[in-house]
């Protein structure tokens, strides 16, 4: 049967840029909605900005701006994160929006009109000098009990005393540092413990749709009793104005799970869901029909600390207003570093954009928390020694090691062909490798689908295990010296085509939680698009050329992960900037310098004076900087003329991968286009795509010229000896 699925993860507060914790809760969503569309199943995702909330009217205020231009420079940034780790929500909103209001306001109305909306008049501390009632996150004093200072509105970090803040002694503003004062004013209230809700509540938590300690901790709210819950604020808040009710706004967590609804609604509307690029995700339904349908799941995503929030109030909201319920709140716990709390002041936990910009690989860390996560509620570790073993000896070591060592004998002894595994009444073989896979299948399945994703991994290893067993056990290496002198081969077609099968099952196991990896596997099995799970059973006919699939993790570079943005310059003095400013000094021991951090240029150069070709040697790389740039040998199919340019030639290029490329190259000077047609040389095949005035430029030729090409004209193509073939790597 086929699901249709509302998935969201918690809404990020737009006052600062994602956290690891972020990232974590996105992985672990982005995984479970790619294995659901992987099955076929429909799947909105979506995400969106917690704008509202006096902490961000606050900061704004502080910077200078409007709440709106302080939440649209956050929200500008959320893009290179997300693209930056694969994560793939189908839409992102703000709850500051048009559609969040309509539906806030909408829900409330409904509440409000079945009698579940109370007034009170409650006491509160005000700023004067603010002209603002304060959050009590806002309100410091001496503690009642043990008269310690400076200690929050709610409790004392000295003594452990539990308090509110109108008991604190001597309070005030951390705002303006006035002394508040109590005032008085109505607020709204969402009748939490009208006999009614609590009745469905009970039933709700209870009936098996939450993880069990979920239930469990709900269990307990109920015993304690609910409190009706205070939803309203008085201006100035930055928020939505609650409905005929002048100067009041809603609390910023009534309107911020509607936020999920609004960025649902903004994604339909804007045509998205009915043009879904996912094709079994396209729907003709509106918004409405949609979020009425009852077969539609609304599943979150959220962490430990905003339970009570999705698990009490919000279903209760959506019940009350007449709404569809949520079917599951998947809670998961918090990411430590090495067995830290993250602390964003200490400035401890791990920078995601920094991850990115070292040119760690996205899919490593997707892996390595995929690895540590289950369905339960349980904090994750981020271990970097652990990381590094880990992710290089089961995804190197284990998955990726089965294609590359087959790779070889395969286009070698048999032109990339595999063997059909079938006896000779056609019946399938029953082979350790293909055993070692479609034993498992089922139950890789379910923990996936179960957000057991350490149980799936487990298994799929375990599987490669017994593959890179099974192949090590038939020496495939004396199977081809028979198979030369014999002929034939077929014990060493069976057993590298085995594997390959094999393969293509991890593969498809890991395409969740690797993208980007196992489209590239799937590439060289001879696929031109990633297989769904119903495809599985699809065999493996002819692989292509092996492309290095991924690198093992360079412990240096979580080395320099962690380093605090003052010690990155090289604190030991060997490396970095400290050595690059020591000029011709620097790198002398002989050490490799770190991956990514500026190196010292190499002495020879600077200390002799310039190369012939005008220029000195460009500073020193690891090998894994220059295994980034993927050198390609082409063919170039045609060359022509560019009108308007007298620098450029537009090259069309073969680098044998089914189609051709478009580079623009400034050669002109140098060759006649017909002198080149049918040539081989060398390009930059992974260069990101460059639009240029004449059009999209997608990589570049390799050519020799002197740095001053006035004084010294001549530009040369390189050009492979005689054997090379167009796709063939450079290295
Ligand atoms: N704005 C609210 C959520 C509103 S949902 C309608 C909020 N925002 S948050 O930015 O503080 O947190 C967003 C999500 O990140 C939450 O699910 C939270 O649990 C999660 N995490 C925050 N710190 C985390 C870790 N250290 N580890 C894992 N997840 C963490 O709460
Ligand atoms: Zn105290």
């Amino acid at each position: 049967m086929i699901r249709k699925l509302f998935v969201t993860t918690a809404l990020p507060y737009a006052n600062g840029h994602f956290h690891i914790g972020h990232i974590m809760e996105y992985i672990q969503a982005d995984i479970w909605v790619r294995l659901q569309r992987m099955q076929g199943h429909m799947v909105h995702f979506v995400g969106a900005d917690d704008a509202h909330g006096a902490p961000i009217m606050i900061a704004a205020e502080k910077a200078g701006q409007t709440p709106q231009e302080f939440v649209a420079a956050i929200a500008s940034g959320r893009k290179q994160y997300l693209d930056g780790f694969h994560i793939r929500f189908d839409n992102w909103h703000s709850t500051d929006s048009p559609e969040n209001t309509e539906l806030a306001q909408g829900i409330y109305r409904r509440l409000r009109d079945r009698g579940l909306i109370a007034t009170r008049t409650i006491e509160q501390f005000y700023d004067p000098v603010k002209g603002m009632f304060l959050p009590d996150r806002y309100i410091k004093g001496e503690c009642p009990r043990c008269a310690a200072k400076d200690q929050y509105g709610d409790s004392c970090e000295v003594c452990g005393a539990v308090y509110s803040p109108t008991e604190l002694k001597n309070p005030y503003s951390t705002l303006t540092g006035a002394t508040p004062e109590l005032r008085s004013s109505e607020h709204h209230f969402f009748r939490l413990s009208d006999p009614e809700i609590v009745a469905f509540l009970k039933e709700w938590t209870q009936d098996g749709r939450l993880q069990p300690e979920v239930a469990r901790k709900a269990g307990e709210w109920f015993e304690a009793g609910l409190a009706d819950w205070d939803i309203s604020r008085d201006a100035p808040y930055f928020g939505i104005e609650i409905p005929d009710a002048p100067g009041k706004y809603f609390y910023v967590w009534l309107d911020a799970p509607i936020g999920y609804l609004a960025s649902l609604k903004n994604h339909f509307d804007r045509g998205q869901a009915a043009q879904h690029w996912h094709e079994a995700s396209r729907t003709n339904q509106s918004f409405d029909e949609f979020v009425a349908d009852p077969g539609v799941e609304q599943v979150h995503f959220i962490g430990k600390d905003i339970v009570y929030f999705h698990t009490l109030f919000w279903p209760a909201m959506l019940k009350f207003a007449d709404r569809k319920v949520p079917q599951a709140v998947n809670v998961h716990g918090f990411i430590t570093v090495s067995g830290e709390k993250m602390s964003k002041s200490r400035g401890t936990g791990i920078d995601p954009l920094k991850y990115l910009r070292l040119g760690l690989n996205p899919e490593w860390l997707r892996y390595y928390l995929a690895a540590k996560l289950n369905a339960r509620v349980e904090d994750v570790d981020f271990n970097p020694d652990d990381f590094v073993a880990r992710v290089n000896a089961d995804l190197v070591g284990k998955y990726v090691n089965i294609a590359s060592r087959c790779a070889n004998f395969i286009h070698k002894h048999f032109e990339g062909a595999l063997a059909p595994l079938v006896d000779d009444d056609g019946q399938p073989l029953k082979l350790i490798p293909l055993e070692a896979v479609r034993s498992r299948e089922a139950a890789i399945l379910e923990a996936l689908d179960k957000r057991d994703y350490a149980r799936a991994i487990r298994d799929t290893m375990s599987a490669a295990d017994e593959i890179n067993q099974y192949f090590d056990a038939a020496k495939p290496w004396e199977l081809a010296r028979q198979a030369d002198q014999l002929q034939g081969g077929s014990a060493l077609h069976e057993v590298l085509s085995g594997c390959m099968e094999g393969f293509k099952y991890l593969t498809l196991f890991l395409a969740p939680i690797l993208p980007e990896t196992t489209a590239r596997a799937f590439r060289f099995l001879g696929f031109d698009e990633p297989l769904t799970w119903a495809q599985r059973a699809v065999p493996v006919t002819t692989i292509r050329p092996y492309e290095h699939l991924m690198t093992r993790v360079d412990a240096k570079l979580l080395d320099q992960l962690f380093d605090l943005p003052a010690a990155d310059a090289g604190k030991d003095g060997k490396d970095g900037q400290a050595a690059a400013k020591n000029g011709d000094k620097g790198n002398k021991g002989g050490k490799e310098a770190k991956a990514g951090a500026p190196a010292p240029a190499a002495s020879a150069a600077v200390a002799d004076g310039p190369l012939p070709g005008g220029e000195a040697i460009a500073p020193t790389i690891t090998i894994d900087d220059f295994a980034k740039v993927d050198l390609r040998i082409a063919r170039i199919v045609n060359a022509e003329h560019v009108e308007g340019s007298d620098k450029l030639l537009r090259l069309t290029l073969d680098v044998g991968e089914g189609r051709t490329r478009n580079v623009f190259s400034g050669i002109k000077s140098a060759y006649r286009p017909e002198d080149l047609v049918g040539k081989l040389t060398v390009m930059v095949a992974n260069l990101a795509p460059r639009k240029m005035k004449f059009g999209v430029s997608e990589g570049m030729v390799l050519a020799a010229s002197h740095a001053d090409e006035k004084a010294q004209p001549g530009i040369y193509v390189l050009e492979p000896v005689a054997g090379a073939q167009p796709g063939m790597r450079v290295r």
